[in-house]
């Protein structure tokens, strides 16, 4: 049976639709494939060369192998699975556990032991404490994955302090390792040195593979597969979308017609990108995105380091609930924005709409109707209403949310990434700017070494009482 494939409807970006000055024009389209073309052969042999080994993931039997060998020593005795990390340890697993597990724990949870998961992807005490108030009584039912490239991010390496001192003390050394599994670089790095000093379990974050670009290694593979996510599935529809971004046609590549068009509106005045899934599941799909397109392609020098200082700024939306919050700006505000919905055909249920109170024969329009169609048509009535306006927007079409369809979401919004980067000249693959944060983060909080720059934040960071209200 033909599993079911995401497509791309890029109708409302063409000049037929939203008019010469804002849609592309078939002549600029045809310009668009003759500057990409040689970009996918280029980004092609950049593969086969390994230089771009996240492509290799969907691939690699090897890690699968063992996420499901670790999954199968700790599933059963595990009621809750805490996630330590931050930026690409941790957005991907909060896509895959929103888009597919259901919103609120499924009383049946129980019985097919799923854990019930959190993600901690920050180090608010407030929100911390509460997760482990939550925890506490559970510790022996409870595991925590630690993940960190580089086990030196502040963040994650105080959460995880906090955890293993409580777990030390609570159960002793040996059952704290019982605990723990740590994501980390296979030969180096802090997390590294601990994970093999407190001989905890380890799962890798395979070489060169940046953190936004990991959610198919054990990063994301390993919190999936605990709850029960379907990862081969996840791989399989990553692999069939590689082959489709492969394509030298590109007008049968979706990665190269998405990075074509993004690009386009890009170059054109429309430097803002809004990604609006209209699909609660998809939501931090979006999150995740935006990530993955922030950290990519935001870049001060481009490839012959010069500056250039480009990357479209990447925004989340959700519908219907932000057609009530931001569609107002997106309709009558700049016209700046290309805009990127993700529609579900198939919801997987349905709930049908109740009669309309006597008193109120006026919502009679819905009684009866299903609840998806309520949500589809909105976002029907959303691309008219941006249609109506001049606003380029295209679709992403799921037949269904599961696990082959988001792999495929996965890596076709990932090499869009590569080809988006091709076309400004720019490394996607670093993130040089996001260093600074976290050296004075080192400073700020005493590390040695740093005591002249932790002056130098505090001079230029200083409140002065000029400037209160
Ligand atoms: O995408 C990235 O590379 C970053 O967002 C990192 O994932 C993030 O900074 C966390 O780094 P680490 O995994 O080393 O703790």
């Amino acid at each position: 049976m033909a599993r079911s494939q995401i497509i791309i409807d890029y109708k409302n970006v063409t000049s037929a639709v939203i008019g010469v000055k804002d849609g592309i024009t078939p002549n600029q389209l045809k310009l668009l494939e003759k500057k990409i073309k040689p970009l996918i052969s280029k980004i092609n042999k950049q593969r086969k060369a390994g230089e771009t080994p996240f492509r290799d993931l969907p691939y690699n039997k090897r890690i699968s192998r063992r996420v499901n060998a670790v999954v199968k020593t700790l599933r059963k005795e595990c009621d809750y699975l805490v996630i330590l990390g931050i930026g690409g340890s941790a957005l991907g697993n909060i896509a895959l556990n929103t888009a597919l597990r259901p919103f609120l724990p499924d009383p049946r949870d129980k019985k097919s032991g799923r854990p019930e998961l959190f993600v901690m992807d920050n180090v608010d005490p407030a929100q911390f404490g509460s997760l482990l108030d939550h925890i506490k009584p559970h510790l022996k039912r409870t595991v925590f994955n630690v993940i960190s490239k580089s086990g030196r991010t502040s963040e994650t390496a105080a959460q995880f302090m906090i955890v293993r001192e409580m777990l030390i003390n609570a159960l002793g050394k040996a059952a704290y390792r019982k605990q723990v599994v740590a994501t980390t670089d296979a030969k180096s790095g802090t997390l590294r040195t601990i994970a093999d000093k407190d001989k905890l379990k380890t799962l890798e974050v395979p070489d060169s593979v940046g953190g936004r670009f990991s959610v198919l290694s054990a990063v994301g593979l390993f919190s999936a597969a605990m709850c029960d996510i379907n990862i081969s599935q996840l791989l399989a529809g990553a692999r069939d979308m590689d082959k489709k971004v492969s394509s030298t046609n590109f007008w049968k590549n979706p990665a190269a017609i998405n990075a074509a068009i993004n690009y386009h509106f890009y170059t054109h005045g429309k430097p803002i990108s809004v990604m609006m899934p209209y699909s609660y599941a998809l939501k931090d799909m979006a999150d995740w995105y935006r990530q993955l397109w922030a950290e990519s392609l935001g870049k001060r020098f481009n490839l012959n380091k010069r500056e250039v200082w480009v990357g479209p700024t990447p925004v989340k939306a959700l519908g219907t609930t932000d057609q009530h919050s931001q569609v107002q700006l997106y309709r009558e505000g700049p016209n700046d924005k290309l805009f990127t919905f993700l529609k579900v055909n198939n919801f997987g249920r349905d709930i049908k709409i109740g009669p309309a109170p006597d008193c109120a024969p006026e919502l009679g329009f819905l009684a009866g109707k299903k609840m998806s169609s309520l949500f589809n048509n909105e976002k029907k009535a959303t691309e008219y209403a941006l249609v109506e306006s001049k606003r380029p927007n295209l679709t992403v079409i799921f037949d269904k949310i599961n696990a082959y369809a988001v792999g495929q979401f996965i890596c076709l919004y990932e090499v869009t990434t590569s080809f988006i980067g091709a076309l400004l000249d720019i490394n996607p693959y670093d993130q040089p700017a996001v260093e600074l944060g976290k050296e004075a983060t080192f400073a700020l909080m005493g590390k040695e070494g740093y005591e002249d720059f932790a002056q130098k934040i505090q001079s230029k960071t200083e409140i002065s009482e000029d400037f209160l209200v």
